[in-house]
């Protein structure tokens, strides 16, 4: 059985995605660049400066900014993503997580946020689950960020687990590369067409129920 699950935040947990994607598009805007969903799905799970560094190539614009104005562009995102979140609540969990997170905890399985973001844990709190989780990895600490399986080994280590019990959850290619990377077991939200046809994929976290897990472990 496995004894641990490991959780992506936006777009696994939450709709938080879609803020990252309307921030970028306004950032990016202002540098005359015009982001579609396409790029946008290139940039999920993937970290705030490498982020801005795939858009920068988008645009063409690579080689335009010193070291210190590329940083004030990437704050300046966040300071609109950071914006758009203050209002999240409860009410904002993607349907079945809550009921995931308490059965998990009822079977005794540890629970761990495997997020790039440094938003993660302010997000989780908004949302009421924090309770829920024996560890946060913390993104600014690892080395490499996703599709590098080192956020996720980070989790597995902070709770104890060892990786090849650890299920992984998430929404972006660049992190089931990184949970498959890690020696983990994913399980994609989304799309085989984005994720792969060789993996665990539900197209709704309310299909994410304990039993599910349980099955997809046995397979
Ligand atoms: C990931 C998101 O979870 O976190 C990315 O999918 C985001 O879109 C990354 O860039 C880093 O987030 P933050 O909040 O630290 O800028
Ligand atoms: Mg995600």
């Amino acid at each position: 059985m496995f004894q641990a699950v490991l959780f992506d935040l936006d777009g696994v947990i939450t709709e938080t995605s879609e803020y990252h994607y309307q921030a970028w598009k306004m950032l990016a805007s202002g540098l005359g660049i015009k982001l579609n969903r396409a790029v946008n799905e290139q940039l999920k799970g993937v970290s705030r400066e490498d982020s801005l560094k795939i858009i920068l190539r988008y645009g063409g614009r690579e080689n335009d900014f010193s070291e210190s104005e590329f940083q004030a562009l990437a704050a300046k995102k966040n300071n609109y993503y950071v914006e758009s979140i203050q209002n999240v609540s409860p009410k904002d969990l993607f349907p079945g997580i809550a009921a995931l997170l308490e059965e998990l905890q009822t079977h005794q399985i540890k629970i761990a946020l495997a997020s790039a973001s440094k938003n993660g844990s302010f997000l989780i709190e908004r949302l009421g689950i924090k309770d829920y989780f024996d560890a946060i990895a913390d993104p600014s600490q690892v080395e490499h960020g996703k599709p590098a399986p080192d956020i996720f080994l980070a989790a597995a280590s902070k709770i104890g687990v060892s990786p090849d019990k650890c299920i992984g959850v998430e929404d972006a290619a660049a992190g089931i590369a990184a949970i498959k990377a890690a020696g983990m077991l994913p399980v994609g939200v989304g799309s085989p067409n984005v994720l792969g046809e060789d993996i665990a994929i539900v197209t709704t976290t309310a299909a994410l129920t304990f039993n599910y897990l349980k099955k997809v472990w046995s397979e």
